[in-house]
């Protein structure tokens, strides 16, 4: 006899065995509980509350501005729509600066925002920050390859770990956080092998965003997925709102592509 786990809320537990099954994991960003209830009506598994907002929300040009206040706010929003959804939240630029301020800061998004898991930007040196807030019970979502906190020292958004020396702290950064406790990794634009290779390294499930399709699962921001964002399309993003009548249809139509490995193509891919 089979368990039907479709309608369970989404776990660590469940993405875990999710990779290990090789099920792809369908994540999206989310802002709202109206967007946040008709994605997990779609399927979707994660809900990243991403200090993306700071540019599709807010109309800033940076994450840099975006404010703890603001990601309680719209993590407090989302986890009214969110349904099964695992809710992961960014932390904002240097709100983890430390241990200490970094527990204080991920117990607020997780008891005022509604967060079930916090993300933060850069690998072996959060180590020790990734270490206090999962050691405490405050599971931590990684991100590697593009940092978008770090645009100013990366000199613009562009694709990382096309060198080998880069792609190699890469791989010592992700297998660091692993190490340090981190239960989930995404992988922002970096080559489609080097992805590959790190998510078949890591125990942990490993979302992709330009990162090829061999990541354990894929993540959008919602508002480039259904063509709202202005300007020019990065490489990595598809337009699922064209060909659709619906913005639930679109959203479905994400879930099924991530899920069959149709998303990400070659043509999104570095
Ligand atoms: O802030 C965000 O939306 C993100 C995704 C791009 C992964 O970090």
């Amino acid at each position: 006899m089979t368990t039907d786990n479709s309608r369970q809320p989404v776990t660590l537990a469940e993405l875990a065995r999710m990779k290990q099954a090789g099920e792809k994991i369908a994540c999206l960003t989310a802002y709202d509980a109206s967007f946040a209830g008709q994605a997990q009506t779609a399927g979707v598994d994660v809900l990243l509350v991403g200090d993306s907002l700071g540019n599709v929300v807010q109309g800033r040009d940076s994450t840099l501005p975006v404010t703890l206040a603001d990601m309680i706010y719209h993590g407090a929003c989302v986890a009214r729509g969110a349904g099964r959804a695992l809710r992961v939240v960014d932390m904002p630029f240097m709100t983890y600066a430390g241990p200490d301020k970094a527990l204080d800061n991920a117990a607020r998004l997780m008891a005022e925002g509604g967060a079930h898991m916090v993300k933060l930007e850069g690998g072996a040196v959060v180590a020790d920050v990734v270490q206090a807030l999962t050691t405490r019970g405050i599971p931590v979502c990684g991100h590697l390859g593009l940092l978008p906190q770090s645009v100013h020292k990366l000199g613009g958004y562009r694709v990382q770990g096309r060198d080998a020396d880069t792609a190699q702290t890469i791989v010592a950064d992700a297998l660091a956080l692993e190490r340090a406790g981190a239960g989930l990794l995404v992988l922002e634009c970096v080559p489609a092998e080097l992805a590959a290779q790190i998510t078949d390294r890591l125990s942990i499930p490993v979302i992709g965003i330009g990162a090829g399709a061999a990541c354990d699962g894929q993540v959008l921001v919602l508002y480039d997925m259904l063509g709202v964002t202005p300007g020019r399309r990065p490489r990595f993003v598809k337009d699922f709102l064209v060909g659709h009548d619906s913005v639930s249809a679109a959203l479905q139509s994400y879930v099924q592509a991530v899920k069959s490995g149709a998303f990400p193509g070659p043509e999104h891919s570095y």
